[in-house]
């Protein structure tokens, strides 16, 4: 299955299906021949689990960099070290990235893709079910100590490649991470589907026929939002659904000791919340959704770990906040998401209101 992607800067296609790599080797390896070098950029981990399928399906001469995984490759050092290799190397403008496993390595890569040389192809083969989200759009960053994605670009890969091989050797932490994104795609663009999930008993469950049509469907639609707004002017923000006050939470637990995933499903609730005040959302969204987290064992006790002065003060340093003032995308209803400034204590109240479910282990 094929999704295309058109941008105002390019135009790429999403391949879907499985153990579609060595399919893909040979539809690039024609212009392939143009690339001096192909250079393969994963994680640890990885590669311990995928190098003998990745060798066996990808028949070009390739190098290999081996960052560490998670959080602690989307550093300035990891950076750095794929830079110097890649000149070490003696790669060119002609040179040519993939960029093998989940969200953190492909925001790495596409970060060096776009700054080596000015910028080089790079192509997405995301390892994670997070980044069908993360693989599409653009979206290329490292994390400053001070924050978040601070330092990173806009830069479209020349293809996406969702072999959904690699899915099975993921942990049930990393399924439900990126279930969230998947519920987050969902929750912004269509009622009906977004009900589905209320069927489901737990992670551990989920079967993988349904699995891949939700996929497809989260992929097409950050496709649409991507092409209507690739540079987040307006319809790309609500895709920040749930992400205001869950990069707070990640931020403040520490990136890499709480999923992406499980700080969005924590920020959709006062995203809900939010909505129940100033859109037409039904007044038990938010709860209901809480419940149904809980259920799947999104653990919501990391909120109370967190202090509300910190979550503010790194709500303030989002990228999405702009004098002060918090942009946060809400919902008018399922699948009608807007963008409403909000203040502080606002959010506040549906701090101390979320905080008491939690601690009353509703
Ligand atoms: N660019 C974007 O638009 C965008 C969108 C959402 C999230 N993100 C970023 O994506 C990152 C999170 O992505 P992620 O959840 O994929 O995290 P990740 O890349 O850190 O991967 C999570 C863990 O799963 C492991 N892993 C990867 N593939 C595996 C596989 N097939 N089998 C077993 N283990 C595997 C990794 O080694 C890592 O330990 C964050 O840095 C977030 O900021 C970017
Ligand atoms: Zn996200």
């Amino acid at each position: 299955m094929i999704i295309p992607v058109k941008t105002t800067t390019a135009s790429y296609e999403v391949h879907l299906g499985e153990n579609i790599l060595s399919e893909f080797c040979h539809r690039i390896s024609e212009k392939m021949k143009k690339a001096d070098q192909i250079v393969v950029v994963t994680d640890e981990h990885v590669w311990s689990l995928h190098e003998t399928y990745f060798r066996e399906n990808f028949s070009l001469p390739f190098k290999m960099y081996v960052v560490p995984n998670g959080e602690a490759c989307k550093t300035f050092e990891s950076y750095f070290q794929v830079q110097t290799f890649l000149l070490q190397e003696n790669c060119s403008r002609n040179s040519v990235l993939l960029a093998l496993g989940g969200g953190a390595v492909g925001d790495l890569t596409g970060f060096v893709a776009a700054t080596f040389m000015r910028g080089i192809p790079f192509y997405q083969i995301p390892t994670t079910i997070l980044a069908h989200d993360s693989a599409v759009g653009g979206k290329t960053a490292i994390n400053h100590p001070n924050g978040k994605n601070m330092i990173g670009a806009f830069y479209q890969p020349s293809e996406v490649l969702y072999d959904f091989h690699f899915l099975a050797t993921l942990p049930v932490e990393e399924v439900r991470s990126g279930m969230a994104e998947v519920i987050k795609h969902a929750i912004i663009s269509d009622r009906n589907w977004f009900q589905e999930f209320y069927s489901l008993t737990s992670i551990e469950t989920i079967q993988k026929d349904e699995l891949l049509v939700w996929l497809e469907k989260g992929i097409r639609v950050k496709a649409h939002i991507v092409e209507l707004d690739e540079t987040e002017q307006s319809y790309r923000k609500y895709l920040n659904f749930g992400h205001t006050y869950g990069h707070a939470i990640e931020a403040s637990i520490g990136y890499g000791k709480i999923t992406h995933g499980e700080a969005v499903m924590i920020g959709m609730i006062p995203a809900l919340m939010l909505s129940e005040i100033h859109g037409e959302l039904e007044s038990s969204s938010a709860f209901q959704l809480y419940t149904l987290a809980q259920k799947l064992g999104y653990n919501f006790q990391h909120v109370l770990a967190c202090d509300f002065n910190e979550l503010a003060s790194f709500m303030l340093k989002d990228k999405k906040t702009t004098n002060g003032e918090l942009h946060f995308a809400l919902l008018q209803k399922i699948g009608e998401p807007f963008v409403k400034t909000i203040s502080m204590e606002e959010v506040q109240k549906c701090d101390e209101e979320f905080r008491k479910w939690i601690e009353e282990g509703q």
